[in-house]
């Protein structure tokens, strides 16, 4: 059965650091090289922070961005959601740091950590508020700053992700073919172990023994991810379009979780959508994590490749492994 829940995107946005590092910049840290990231992931730059800048300060901008956008005074939004796996620290959680730089007094707000798929769980959570009418809106973030856990160092992780930001605005839907129409989130902890970061919780408190035995990086291995992610993307989407009675046919646009190209085109060719309905940005951002979801969406209504009423699918898979997906009637 569609899980349709009465919420509604009515803006988005995205932020990434200036600083930008080339193929060419990741040649003169470790033993790689520009064709093989190009030909084995779809990525040409990635966007770095600068010392001192953390993912509230990515997920404030975007988040301003966004009221600007639409003339919204912060003390209006009711309620923040951030997903991020690279919070600025343990805890206050992201969400209270970005309620406070924005000035939103008359919000509520945490952290929701599910990796890549962070972004489309915090849209899910966000929006059982304001389709229950129990907030007015809710803002959604999503934002990383991936480069604070890598090991430049390990060429098979470093190259792969970047640093970035999305946010979007979330009101009722008051008719039923607007908004959110369905929503499918899994989790499968035996996939845990493929891709982590061991150190700095309660299992492994940082200490000179863990940074010497690199825990506090991302650890990962890759053919298992991508093997769990081709096959898992197609298979959601699939699910979700069938119980709706639509086929990839009718989608508008596709956003993809972009953590390799490779896999978006196999998870694309099994779903049957050609290439013009698939948004793809993951040549300038690398894998923002959370950031990457609301990235490709604003870069989409930028492109004028998103008008209201588009059936638009976003899927995503990630660390844990979580992934989701969520079918929408795109509202403005
Ligand atoms: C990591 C990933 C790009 C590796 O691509 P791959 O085609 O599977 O490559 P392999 O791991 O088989 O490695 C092939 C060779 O390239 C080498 N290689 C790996 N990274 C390299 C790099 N950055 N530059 C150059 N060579 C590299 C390997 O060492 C290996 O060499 P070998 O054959 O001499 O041992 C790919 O597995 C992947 O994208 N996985 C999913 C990762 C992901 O998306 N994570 C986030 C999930 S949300």
């Amino acid at each position: 059965m569609p899980r349709r829940v009465a919420a509604k995107i009515t803006g988005v946005s995205g932020y990434v650091p200036p600083r930008i590092m080339t193929n060419a910049d990741m040649e003169k840290l470790v033993e790689t090289d520009d064709a093989w990231i190009r030909e084995r992931t779809g990525i040409r730059e990635r966007h770095v922070v600068d010392k001192g800048v953390a993912a509230s300060d990515l997920a404030t901008a975007a988040a301003r961005q966004l009221l600007a956008a639409r003339n919204i005074p912060a003390s209006d939004i009711e309620l923040i959601v951030v997903a991020s796996v690279t919070p600025d620290m343990m805890f206050p959680a992201t969400a209270c740091l970005v309620q406070n730089n924005l000035g939103a007094k008359h919000a509520w707000g945490f952290d929701l950590s599910a990796a890549c798929s962070g972004f489309l769980y915090a849209l899910t959570v966000g929006a059982q508020f304001v389709g229950a009418r129990t907030q007015k809106n809710a803002l959604v973030i999503g934002s990383d700053v991936m480069t604070s856990i890598l090991d430049y160092g390990d060429r098979t992780t470093c190259v792969l992700f970047g640093d970035g930001a999305g946010a979007v605005l979330l009101e009722p839907a008051d008719r039923d073919d607007d908004g959110i129409l369905d929503f499918v989130h899994e989790v499968d902890g035996s996939g845990g172990k493929f891709l982590f970061m061991p150190g700095g919780g309660s299992l492994n408190p940082a200490s000179h023994e863990t940074v010497d035995k690199k825990m506090h990086y991302v650890h990962q291995e890759g053919a298992q991810v991508f093997k769990f992610a081709v096959r898992h993307m197609a298979d959601l989407a699939c699910e979700m379009l069938q119980r709706n009675g639509y086929t990839s046919k009718d989608l508008a646009l596709v956003v993809p979780h972009q953590a390799n190209m490779r896999i978006i085109r196999a998870m694309q060719e099994r779903l049957g959508v050609e290439d013009s309905k698939v948004m793809i940005n993951i040549d300038r951002y690398g894998n923002t994590t959370a950031g990457t979801i609301p990235l490709g969406l604003r870069d989409a209504v930028e492109q004028g490749r998103l008008k209201k009423g588009d059936l638009v699918l976003l899927i995503a898979v990630g660390a844990g492994y979580t992934s989701g997906g969520v079918l929408l009637r795109w509202s403005y």
